[in-house]
């Protein structure tokens, strides 16, 4: 159970993943680019470490071998997925990563083929974007299997990391993202606002463009997905404005000016404020003769949720359990994979309550 590395350890993500992995008696190799600090977090926490930057194919290639299953923790995953992968088929090794870009999601289901001639699982997404959206998704197409419309949505108050937050940046000047009739489609920033009730009362809530516009129709085959997130009046005015400030905000200068702050501040929210925090699910699949499905989840903040679903993914990949070739978290371990970690609650309303949302 422990051949495994993790990429990226050195990261605010990476050794919270690292550090749980010892506490469960896992023994994974540590890796990254940064020789110093790699020693030291290998050091302290009594593991093999490998350092190798992902500029050069072959140096990747040498850096995984013999390594049964990849944990990619390094993002923004736009750079670093593809010559990942690229070695991991080469050297058939299991790839897994943390990422919530849809853009990667979508390159990565392209390469399905070529992950099952190398006998590797090609396993994005593994965190808090995507595992419980994608198993609330796959819930409710179970629920309703004739559902050709889904809509989802999310709540949290908690802190970024560094990390996220430099990964959101280079998608600022993008816009949103929805999926309509199967195919993905570019649409101004907050192009829809609608109010949900996560289960705490009704919140507004914006289109954003999620992992799961690209995850949940590979999970489900439901061609039209949106997905929202609750924000307060000011993101969601901010993110309007962005529609007509998408050229200054990806802007070279805009953008080193708010990559410089992103990475003045701390690596990511503390112990004590991840303990604090809830995040709220919300899923609502419908059909073409009105028929609709709804429910709700709730799971413990988002980093501390994805060092659950990663490791427990990881552990399901160690074993043998999943099969060659592009999966969702869904896809792989079925729609009440989010139940098996601890803190999470999952309701489904009763189809003769009045639906408000
Ligand atoms: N799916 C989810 O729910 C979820 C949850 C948490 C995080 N994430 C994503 O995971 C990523 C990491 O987040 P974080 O908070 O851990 O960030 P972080 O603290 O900034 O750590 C990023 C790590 O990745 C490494 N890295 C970045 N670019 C690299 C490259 N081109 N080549 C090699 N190494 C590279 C960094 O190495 P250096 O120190 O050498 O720069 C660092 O070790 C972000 O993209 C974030 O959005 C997703």
């Amino acid at each position: 159970m422990s051949n495994f590395m993790v990429y990226g350890a050195t990261g605010y993500t990476g050794s919270l993943i690292a550090r749980e992995a010892v506490q469960r008696a896992m023994r994974p190799v540590l890796a990254g680019r940064n020789a110093e600090s790699l020693a030291t977090l290998a050091g302290e926490l009594g593991l093999d470490h490998r350092v190798f930057a992902l500029d050069a194919p072959g140096t990747i290639a040498d850096g995984l071998r013999g390594i049964h299953t990849l944990l990619n923790c390094a993002g923004p995953f736009s750079r670093t997925a593809r010559p990942m992968v690229d070695a991991c088929l080469r050297v058939r090794t299991n790839y897994l990563d943390i990422t919530g870009e849809a853009d990667v999601f979508e390159a990565l289901a392209a390469r399905d083929a070529e992950a099952r001639a190398a006998g590797i699982a090609l396993l994005p997404g593994v965190g808090f974007d995507v595992v419980p959206s994608d198993c609330l998704s796959a819930h409710l197409k179970r629920r309703l299997p004739t559902a050709t419309r889904l809509n989802l949505g999310f709540q949290s108050s908690g802190r970024l990391s560094r990390g996220t937050a430099l990964t959101a940046l280079e998608g600022l000047a993008e816009g949103g993202l929805v999926r309509e009739n199967g195919i993905i489609r570019r649409v101004p920033a907050a192009w829809k606002t609608r109010t949900i009730d996560f289960g705490n009362g009704p919140a507004k809530a914006i289109t954003i463009p999620w992992g799961d516009i690209a995850t949940a129709f590979h999970s489900t085959g439901i061609p039209n997905v949106e997905v929202y997130m609750a924000a307060p009046w000011s993101i969601r005015v901010g993110a309007r404005l962005s529609r007509w400030l998408g050229w200054l905000l990806g802007s070279r200068v805009v953008q080193s000016r708010l990559r410089r702050r992103i990475l003045a501040g701390r690596p990511g929210p503390t112990e004590e404020e991840r303990r604090g925090n809830r995040c709220y699910f919300w899923g609502k699949a419908m059909d073409e003769s009105g028929g609709k499905a709804v429910a709700r989840q709730q799971t413990p903040d988002g980093y501390d949720l994805t060092v659950q679903t990663a490791i427990t993914s990881v552990a399901r990949v160690l074993s043998g359990a999943v099969p060659p070739g592009f999966k969702t978290p869904a896809m792989a371990f079925g729609p009440d994979f989010i139940l098996e970690i601890s803190g999470v609650t999952r309701t489904d309303e009763s189809r003769d309550r009045r639906d408000r949302t």
